[in-house]
């Protein structure tokens, strides 16, 4: 099997992969080599969009931290990073609905064109309620970079800027998108099903 290469289906015929724990089964939705593919083609808009400027990108802690590495090596201008983080999410699947800042950045982002950089657009209050953060801090610019998008999901009239791909209505880990912490090292992401609780 090559390298990254997720047999999902039934947990590899009854070999478990690490990780993967009893009646949990992972689909893989986007391969790794078509990530890479599209990472490159979204560092390249973002390197047309700003050419001759530098820009500053803002990662959404945790989920954002894969997706922003691999980008930002693919742009070519002059680049900064800076990570904020913000709760939504319990454990689970399901958003509180109320988002918290956890830790804000490191420094200003006045008159620098700022690139906030998420991994996935649900509901989009955690990116509204970012973006209403950081206008008030003057930056020239505030774009919104998102790897996956879930139009369907939206209860906030936000857009990304740069989508990676846009995806249908199932909840998805890998590549930085964890499920109570788990399988952010997965390299392809993948639509994980977990057995329904006992009632
Ligand atoms: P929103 O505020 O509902 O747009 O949620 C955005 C955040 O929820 C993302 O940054 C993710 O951390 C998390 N999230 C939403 N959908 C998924 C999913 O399918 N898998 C893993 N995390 C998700
Ligand atoms: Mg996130």
């Amino acid at each position: 099997m090559s390298a990254g290469a997720i047999r999902a289906s039934k947990n590899d015929g009854g070999v478990r992969r690490p990780g993967v724990s009893y009646g949990e089964k992972l689909t893989v939705l986007i391969r790794h080599a078509a990530i890479q593919k599209r990472v490159r083609e979204v560092a390249r808009e973002i390197t047309k969009d700003f050419r001759g400027e530098r820009v500053h990108l803002v990662g959404v802690l945790k989920g954002a931290c894969i997706f922003l590495s691999d980008v930002v090596r693919e742009i070519g201008l002059e680049t900064s990073i800076d990570f904020i983080a913000v709760s939504s999410y319990g454990k689970g699947k399901e958003s509180s609905g109320q988002v918290r800042l956890l830790k804000d950045l490191d420094s200003s982002i006045a008159g620098l064109n700022v690139i906030l950089v998420e991994d996935i657009l649900d509901t989009g209050l955690t990116i509204s309620y970012l973006l209403r953060i950081l206008r008030q801090r003057k930056p020239k610019a505030l774009r919104v970079a998102a790897l996956l998008d879930k139009p369907s999901r939206r209860l906030r009239d936000v857009k990304g800027d740069y989508v990676g791909f846009p995806i249908p209505n199932e909840f998805v880990v890998g590549y930085g998108l964890d499920y109570a912490e788990r399988f952010r090292n997965l390299k392809d992401v993948c639509v994980l099903s977990i057995p329904a609780e006992p009632r």
